[in-house]
Order: C-alpha cells, then sequence, then structure tokens
C-alpha cells in the first residue's frame, strides 16, 4: 500500500476526547496487517537514510510504531514514558498538546553522549509531545538531528516548531 491509500485506513473522529478535537485514529491502521507492514516499510526506507544507533518512541502509540520499526531496522527503543512508569529514577519534562497537558518521563542511565537518536511517534499535532521528548534526550547529550511520524496535522504547526528546533521531519501522511 502506498501512503496515499494508507490514508484511507486511517479513522477519523470527530469531538474526540473533547468537542472540537478531530481525532485521527490509527487503531485501523495497526489492526490492518498490510497497512501496519506497508507503513513501517515506508518508514524504514526513510529511517535507512538517516544513520540511526536507537529509537526514541513515545507511550503509547508510539511505542506500537516505534516498536515494529525498531524491529526492522534492528536496533534498541528508548521508551518516552508517561509519569510514574519507570522504575528508577528519571528526568521529566511537562508539556502540553493538542487536548490537554501531560509530562514524559526518561531513564538518563540509557543514553550515552552523542548517542544518534531517532524520534517516532505516531502522530505530530502542536508537536507538545515531540518537543519535550526532544528537550529530554538532547538534555542528556544525545544527538536527535531527525523525527518520524505516521501522521502529521501541519496546521497545528508541530512539524515546523520541531525543524525550527534544528530537527528534520517526515511523515507518511498529513490531515489539513
Ligand atoms: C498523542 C500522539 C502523540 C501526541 C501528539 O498522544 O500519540 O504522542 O498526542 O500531540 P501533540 O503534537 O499536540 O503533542 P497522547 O498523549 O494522546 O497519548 P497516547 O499515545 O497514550 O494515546
Ligand atoms: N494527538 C494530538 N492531536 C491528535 C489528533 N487530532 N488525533 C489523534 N491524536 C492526536
Amino acid at each position: 500500500m502506498t501512503p496515499a491509500e494508507l490514508v484511507s485506513v486511517i479513522r477519523t473522529i470527530p469531538d474526540f476526547p473533547k468537542p472540537g478535537i478531530v481525532f485521527r485514529d490509527i487503531t485501523t491502521l495497526i489492526a490492518n496487517g498490510p497497512a501496519l507492514s506497508a507503513t513501517i516499510a515506508h518508514l524504514a526506507a526513510l529511517a535507512g537514510r538517516i544513520g540511526v544507533e536507537t529509537i526514541a518512541a513515545v507511550e503509547a502509540r508510539g511505542f506500537i510504531i516505534g516498536a515494529a520499526l525498531a524491529n526492522q531496522l534492528c536496533c534498541g527503543l528508548i521508551p518516552l514514558r508517561k509519569p510514574g512508569k519507570l522504575p528508577v529514577p528519571t528526568v521529566g519534562v511537562d508539556y502540553s498538546l493538542e487536548y490537554g497537558t501531560a509530562r514524559l518521563e526518561l531513564d538518563p542511565g540509557m543514553m550515552r553522549p552523542g548517542q544518534r537518536v531517532l524520534l517516532v511517534d505516531d502522530l505530530i499535532a502542536t508537536g507538545g509531545t515531540a518537543l519535550a521528548g526532544l528537550e529530554l534526550l538532547r538534555g542528556t547529550g544525545a544527538s536527535v538531528d531527525h523525527a518520524l511520524f505516521v501522521v502529521d496535522l501541519p496546521d497545528l504547526g508541530g512539524a515546523d516548531a520541531l525543524r525550527h528546533a534544528g530537527v528534520e521531519v517526515a511523515s507518511l501522511m498529513s490531515f489539513p
């Protein structure tokens, strides 16, 4: 399946999780074997040009995409977790996203200065989540020059904000 064909596999739910939010739901994509396989193949082709050592992925939907991609690339995955999940001292950042506020935490002991990390999530909207992940990773001395998403919502400005922070951003599809 091409990225254009994958667009039709994403489910759109109006007014979730709050009135006014147009929710782009990847549940229907990840439940569809050929669509999931094509998604990971397209992302792997993009990642193959980068020279990635490690993927960092955002809980929870980002784990599904990030873990499948890490397996395809034969690299490891660093989890960026929601609060209170990691069993060791963490570094954390509070942030806002399209429909609320949240916090991401990272085990800095997983990181090594200069490590080349590819940031992965299912979707970028305002960029609050991705920028929080970027701050955490760069705070450990990691090198984060690239980020990959399945879906971009460009009108919300997240991809541009990430580019402004010096990250090359790619996605398979965008919804106006
Ligand atoms: C969603 C999505 C991204 C984030 C993007 O995660 O998976 O991580 O929102 O929004 P932003 O660009 O405005 O920050 P959510 O926090 O809903 O968590 P989930 O993966 O657990 O559903
Ligand atoms: N995360 C942030 N905004 C979103 C949206 N509109 N659809 C799905 N996930 C999101």
